[in-house]
């Protein structure tokens, strides 16, 4: 993974992305079963929610929909009032990736009152083909299913200006790789889980520390026990 690591920043032609993970103090973002990562405080969710209320659309792989069941949406009051006063409609897009297909349609996402689109590939998408429950899906070629550069710009093309990248490590892993991700803003938990296994906030193939992504620190704050750090990419040394 050489150039791995290599964001492009073109300008306006793909959305700014920013990460959005909840970490236990062991660098874990779930156990080592996949389970729902229901381990942050009231404030985390409400910083979470904070976040999620700028955005145009909210991406995350199949398997954090599958341990979840549902999304996080916006409702306080003020958040929805932000998105009414910059002209945004009331929820984000719920933007779900997943290759295969694979999803349960009678699950509790698909009765939550919010806009849904699929990233999926060719054969993933035959089964919701001229169903209801997305409103737009993107298909990826089955022989080029991680062109996520091409895929970043029709999403931009399609109106989505801000982008929250909520999970998994699998799914943060590739969008680092193709260089699509600004921002990084991480909740370290006072926990710790354990498992080698268990899913870290970049999964992936990873890479040697020559090829690592850079991050300048812009934020750091303490509620309770937990740390709220806010990263953005380095574009320069010592930016
Ligand atoms: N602590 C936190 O803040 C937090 C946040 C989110 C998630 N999580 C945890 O993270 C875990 C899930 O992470 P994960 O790494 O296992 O999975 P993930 O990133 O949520 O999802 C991976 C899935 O995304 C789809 N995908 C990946 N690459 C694709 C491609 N090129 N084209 C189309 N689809 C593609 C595939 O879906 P298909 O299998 O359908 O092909 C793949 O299995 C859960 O345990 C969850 O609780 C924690």
């Amino acid at each position: 993974m050489s150039t791995a690591f290599e964001p492009d920043f073109l300008q306006g032609s793909r959305p700014h992305t920013t990460v959005i993970l909840a970490m236990s103090a062991d660098g874990k973002i779930a156990d080592r079963d996949r389970h729902a990562a229901r381990f942050s405080s009231a404030a985390d969710l409400h910083h979470l929610e904070t976040l999620i209320a700028q955005t145009d659309g909210v991406l995350f792989g199949a398997n954090t929909l599958r341990a979840y069941g549902t999304c996080l949406t916006v409702r306080q009051p003020e958040l929805l009032d932000g998105r009414s006063q910059r002209h945004q409609p009331p929820q984000p897009i719920q933007i779900v990736c997943s290759g295969s297909g694979k999803l349960d349609p009678q699950g509790r996402f698909f009765r939550q009152a919010v806009p849904r689109w699929l990233i999926t590939t060719v054969s993933g998408a035959k089964p919701w083909q001229g169903a209801v429950a997305f409103d737009q899906i993107l298909v990826l070629p089955d022989d080029s299913p991680t062109d996520w550069p091409t895929l970043a710009q029709q999403l931009r093309t399609r109106g989505i200006a801000k982008l929250a990248l909520l999970g998994g490590g699998t799914l943060v892993a590739a969008w680092l790789e193709a260089g699509l991700v600004d921002e990084l803003y991480l909740t370290i938990c006072p926990l710790l889980i354990g498992g080698a296994t268990a899913p870290t906030p970049v999964d992936g193939t990873g890479s040697p520390i020559s090829a690592a992504l850079p991050l300048t620190l812009v934020g750091a704050k303490t509620l309770g026990s937990e740390v709220f750090l806010h990263y953005r990419y380095s574009r320069d040394p010592g930016d």
